[in-house]
């Protein structure tokens, strides 16, 4: 695609690609590390809060992450002019190909599993509040469902340093 080696079109992929990836990451690690652990602490009002800022939250992400992996395969497939090889005969070709790999994965488990198991926790909320005081298998079940998005969270949070580490070492290796 002779389109991809136009300068111009490369410092917008770059643009796009890199600014994506710093929204992406940076908000992973506040949503993890910061808000979490905020939104438990202060109980009702943190689900309160989590019911409105998740959908904003969860549109932010999607148009991020898409655009950061479209930008990312643009420029990925650019390599692809003197063939395949360089993925496995380049250290910047492995490199960049293990980043790229973590990053469609994160995306994946984000957009396929994370948004409906978020949508579970929404839900029986709501429904514990509405049968106040929650029964015990409700209590049972949400306790469940956290953990669950915790380990999710934190395994996505592992993809995602994997993805920035590869890509930001990858061209001088
Ligand atoms: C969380 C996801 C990602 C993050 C945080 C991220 C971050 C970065 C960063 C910081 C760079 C700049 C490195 C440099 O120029 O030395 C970069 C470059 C690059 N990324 Fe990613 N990336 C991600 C996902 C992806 C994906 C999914 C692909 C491919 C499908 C990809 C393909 C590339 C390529 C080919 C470059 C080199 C660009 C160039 O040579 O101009 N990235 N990435």
């Amino acid at each position: 695609m002779e389109i991809l080696s136009n300068h111009w079109v490369l410092i917008a992929l770059r643009l796009a690609h890199i600014g994506g990836g710093i929204l992406w990451a940076g908000s992973a690690i506040l949503f993890l590390f910061l808000l979490i652990p905020t939104v438990r602490a202060v109980q009702d009002a943190g689900q309160k809060f989590m019911e409105n800022f998740g959908p904003r939250f969860g549109k932010m992400m999607s148009i991020v992450t898409t655009v950061t992996i479209v930008a990312g395969a643009l420029l990925y497939a650019r390599f692809f002019a003197s063939g395949f090889e360089w993925i496995w005969t380049t250290k910047s070709g492995l490199a960049f190909t293990i980043g790229a790999l973590a990053g469609i994965i994160s995306y994946v488990l984000g957009s396929a599993y994370l948004g409906k198991l978020q949508a579970r926790v929404g839900a029986l909320g709501a429904a514990m509040a509405a049968t106040n005081p929650p029964k015990p298998e409700q209590i049972g079940q949400m306790n469940q469902l956290q953990s669950t998005l915790m380990n999710v969270y934190r395994f996505d949070f592992v993809l995602l340093v994997i993805a920035i580490v590869t890509m930001a070492i990858a061209r001088y290796l």
